[in-house]
């Protein structure tokens, strides 16, 4: 039986909730990580480093005892926030980045961003404070193909972006394309990409084909075979600028089988544990740890974690569902069938 001890992994992109969803959550990310970047798209929105540390306080109340999780906080940038939020934040010590949400690209962005241009001081602000900008890399232009949209975000804002603020540092968040794998590893410029692990292992006809597949739509929404295998060929390249992020996003079944189904693929349960199959399946377990335990926390200028994980390859039955308290049931990725990984001590 094969085993593999890594350094503790950090989650770079994770979506816990609030209230009754995130404790039901949480536990599942506390068990494999030792700490993740918590998105701000709650609604309302986390836009203050006042709300930032109270949803910090919540997140740390409804951790299971003795869990030494450490949630990383982030703001949501919306075009009226002052650069004074930005100092405020840097100096909370629990801010480590703040998330650009184009208006209307995914759940949760209504407030977002429609104008780059009215965010220029705050950004110079978050370069001179080397606080990273985290963005979601979608146009929400309705002319623009859904499958096109992280392309043409490339050349229409983030290298533009790179060129006016070559000291920001940014990360170009779940991305799905050849396109951006490519950018992200040859542009010059502070920047570097998360991949999540169901990009890294399903293409569009995970979702299409067969019938509709509501539990395998998220944003930006899976693409075609050619551009996963570019983003696993940059996931176990060894390049530090790519590393990982679950973008792990639960929505109540009803809310997914619905006439207008929410974006978002569920991946806490067994996020780790994904990772490892997909990195076995490619020869290259000899990649994973700077990948999940390595290159993040250099990028965002952390220490690395001391303590260590095991997994063993050892098939275990992923279940049919997850209960969310009164918030109904998660249907998590891969349910029902079996994973090739487990954990050696949940
Ligand atoms: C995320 C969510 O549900 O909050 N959904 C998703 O499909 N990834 C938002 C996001 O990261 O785009
Ligand atoms: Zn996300």
């Amino acid at each position: 039986m094969q085993q593999l001890t890594l350094p503790r992994p950090d989650d770079w992109h994770l979506h816990l909730r609030d209230g009754a969803t995130m404790a039901a959550v949480l536990p599942h990310t506390a068990q494999r990580f030792a700490r993740a970047i918590i998105m701000p798209n709650l609604n309302p929105p986390v836009t203050t480093t006042r709300q930032a540390l109270a949803y910090r306080d919540r997140i740390l109340a409804a951790l299971p005892q003795g869990s030494n999780f450490n949630p990383l906080m982030t703001l949501y940038l919306t075009e009226s926030t002052a650069p004074e939020e930005i100092i405020r934040a840097r100096q909370s010590g629990h801010i480590h980045g703040v998330k650009l949400y184009p208006a209307g690209a995914t759940t949760h962005s209504d407030a977002g961003v429609r104008d780059i241009s009215n965010t220029w001081a705050v950004l110079e602000t978050m370069a001179e404070q080397n606080l990273p900008l985290l963005v979601h890399g979608e146009v929400t232009d309705p002319q623009v193909d859904v499958f096109d949209r992280e392309r043409i975000f490339i050349d229409r804002i983030l290298a533009p972006l790179l060129e006016r603020l070559p000291e920001l540092k940014v990360v170009f968040e779940h991305i799905t394309t050849r396109e951006a794998a490519d950018f992200v590893r040859e542009a010059s410029g502070n920047i570097a990409a998360t991949i999540t692990a169901h990009h890294l292992t399903m293409n569009r006809n995970a979702m299409l084909v067969g019938g509709i597949h509501p539990h395998h739509y998220c944003l930006p929404v899976l693409k075609r075979e050619s551009h996963r295998e570019a983003l696993v060929a940059a996931a176990t390249s060894g390049s530090p600028r790519f590393f990982l992020g679950t973008d792990s996003a639960p929505h109540p079944r009803h809310a997914k089988e619905s006439g207008c189904g929410c974006a978002g693929i569920y991946t806490a349960h067994a996020a780790i544990e994904l990772y490892t199959e997909l990195f076995e399946q490619a020869r290259a377990l000899d990649k994973l740890a700077e990948f999940a335990s390595g290159f993040g926390a250099d990028f965002y200028g952390l220490p690395r974690n001391t303590e260590t994980i095991t997994l063993v390859e050892e098939s275990w039955n992923i279940p049919q569902q997850y209960s969310l308290g009164a918030g109904g049931a998660v249907i998590p990725l891969r349910a029902g069938d079996q994973l090739s990984w487990r954990l050696s001590d949940v």
